[in-house]
């Protein structure tokens, strides 16, 4: 028989633990919230107070079912209060000494058939199940930050985990409205691991000089639908903890992606943490910052080859942009989703020549190859604004910035689908809910095609000789098989 949870315990009343408490209470479960001390507790009432206040000023809830809310969390300094608890999800910092400290303690206040949580990020589960008497009613309940608003929780059970506890955990995340994915214990289970690969690869683009912050930013919002660029989500995050979970994510996995980017050590060493610090790769709290570099100017005339060049030519034409043949026009715009070097090669006077990448409906990816002058450059971007659309650009580089970015982490999707760590759909969910992203990566990997993917992974990884860069064997075998998705999912 399935347990019932009616009573939860929350210890650590933080930016997570006063959330995860709101959650419960929203759904009408007793709440026991426990802090250190006197202060703590008030600032973690606070935290409480503030966030259902914000719900009644935005229309979302009455002040009597606010007052409910409060009325139905126990707030306390005392950890013996959990005595009657069914479920205890701890949210104290992470320091696997702290959790040791709290978990041998709650082993012994908590009844024997209490489940016992951890909303860690990135520790072992497992190692903290086994500072208890009870590992088998151990499990993870990874919420995500504002827990009252975001729908997904990771729920992880350890190779300890009895049968039937992670799926009652699950049942109770349901219950209170939220989408839970279980997920066995693997340093970030799904969206950590899939999130910090792809930002730590954003900061090495950076670093190798393949494009500037801003670029990267722009390319990744408006080129591929993400909510935020990896630095303005890099800074959201604390560049200390991201730095921290790639740390935890290499140590396990030994893969170079996850080995933070030197210039994520070097910030944090300097204090520039992201938005807590006011300063991170960006600067925030109205810390100014110079302005993009303003563009070149439009050129008299273009001339442009490659797939799709006539409609380009005709949308130029529009925009006011004479046509000319190679010889002559002020710059040659090559459309390509390739390097482009070898065409400037070719060319009389070289320096005119720029790759044009057009991604989305709103970017364009401007290439300059070695020999591309600054001109050429910045007179490309402005044909680039006259079409409607923001330049991006980039050097020569496999994959440019967009697919760059976008297959790798594709690519870490479909290698974690075939490990058996989690299910297509699963994943899917997980980045969608977790990160907001407008798709999955399964949903993201079928409308771009899987060969096109796998293609342009073989193409990173012969530029980059990146392991983990080269198509995972699965994808290959399934392009080989001419299967257009991963998963049954019907
Ligand atoms: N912040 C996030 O975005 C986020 C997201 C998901 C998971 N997490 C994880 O959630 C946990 C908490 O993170 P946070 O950001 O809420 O931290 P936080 O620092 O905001 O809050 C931690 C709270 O725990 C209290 N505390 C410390 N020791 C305690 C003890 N022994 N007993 C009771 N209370 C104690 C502190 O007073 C503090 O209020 C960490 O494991 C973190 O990795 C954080």
């Amino acid at each position: 028989m399935s347990r019932t949870f009616e009573t939860v315990g929350v210890v650590g009343l933080g930016t997570m633990g006063a959330g995860i408490a709101e959650v419960f209470a929203r759904a009408g479960l007793a709440v026991v919230g426990v802090e250190v001390d006197a202060q703590a507790l008030e600032r973690g009432r606070g935290h409480v107070l503030r966030s259902t206040d914000r719900a009644v000023s935005r229309g979302r809830l009455s002040e009597a079912g606010r007052d409910e809310i409060l009325g139905r969390i126990a707030f306390t300094g005392s950890l013996d209060d959990l005595r009657d608890a069914d479920l205890v999800i701890e949210a104290i910092p992470e320091v696997m000494e702290y959790k040791r400290a709290l978990f041998t303690d709650l082993d012994l206040v908590c009844k024997p058939e209490a489940v016992l949580a951890t909303n860690t990020s990135s520790l072992s589960v497992t190692a903290i199940a086994s500072f208890t008497a009870r590992p088998g009613q151990v499990v993870g309940m990874h919420f995500f930050n504002p827990a009252p608003v975001m729908r997904l929780v990771e729920v992880v059970r350890t190779v300890a985990t009895a049968g039937g506890v992670a799926e009652d955990v699950a049942e109770l995340a349901r219950r209170v409205g939220k989408t839970p994915v279980t997920v066995g214990d693997r340093a970030g289970f799904v969206v950590n691991r899939l999130l910090l690969g792809y930002l730590n690869h954003a900061a090495s683009l950076l670093e190798l000089g393949v494009a500037s912050r801003d670029d990267i930013d722009a390319a990744m919002r408006l080129g591929a639908g993400l909510p935020m660029g990896p630095f303005a989500l890099l800074d959201l995050i604390g560049l200390d903890v991201s730095h921290e979970v790639c740390e935890v994510l290499f140590e396990e996995s030994r893969d170079r992606v996850h080995a933070p980017a030197p210039i994520l050590r070097e910030l944090v060493t300097a204090g520039l943490l992201g938005r807590k610090s006011g300063r991170g790769f960006h600067a925030h709290e109205g810390a100014s910052e110079a302005e993009a570099a303003a563009g070149g100017t439009l050129p008299g005339s273009v001339c442009v080859i490659g797939e799709g060049a006539d409609r380009l030519v005709s949308e130029l034409s529009a925009a006011g942009v004479k046509a000319a043949d190679a010889q002559e026009a002020d710059v040659v715009l090559v459309l390509s989703s390739t390097p482009v070097v070898e065409h400037a090669a070719r060319l009389p006077r070289p320096e005119r020549l720029v790759g044009l990448h057009l991604v989305g409906e709103c970017v364009a990816e401007v290439v300059s190859t070695v020999l591309t002058s600054a001109e050429a450059a910045g007179a490309a971007g402005e044909v680039v604004r006259a079409l409607g659309r923001t330049p991006v650009a980039s050097a020569d580089r496999a994959g440019f910035v967009v697919n760059a970015l976008l297959y790798p982490y594709l690519n870490d999707a479909v290698r974690m689908y075939d490990s058996g760590y989690a299910s297509a759909p699963d994943i899917d969910a997980a980045m969608r809910l977790g990160c907001g992203y407008p798709a999955g990566p399964f949903e993201t990997l079928e409308a771009v095609g899987l060969a096109t993917v796998r293609d342009g992974l073989r193409a990173l990884y012969a530029e980059y000789r990146e392991p983990s860069f080269a198509p995972a064997p699965l994808l290959d075998r399934l392009v080989t098989a001419g299967v257009t998705r991963v998963e049954d999912r019907g």
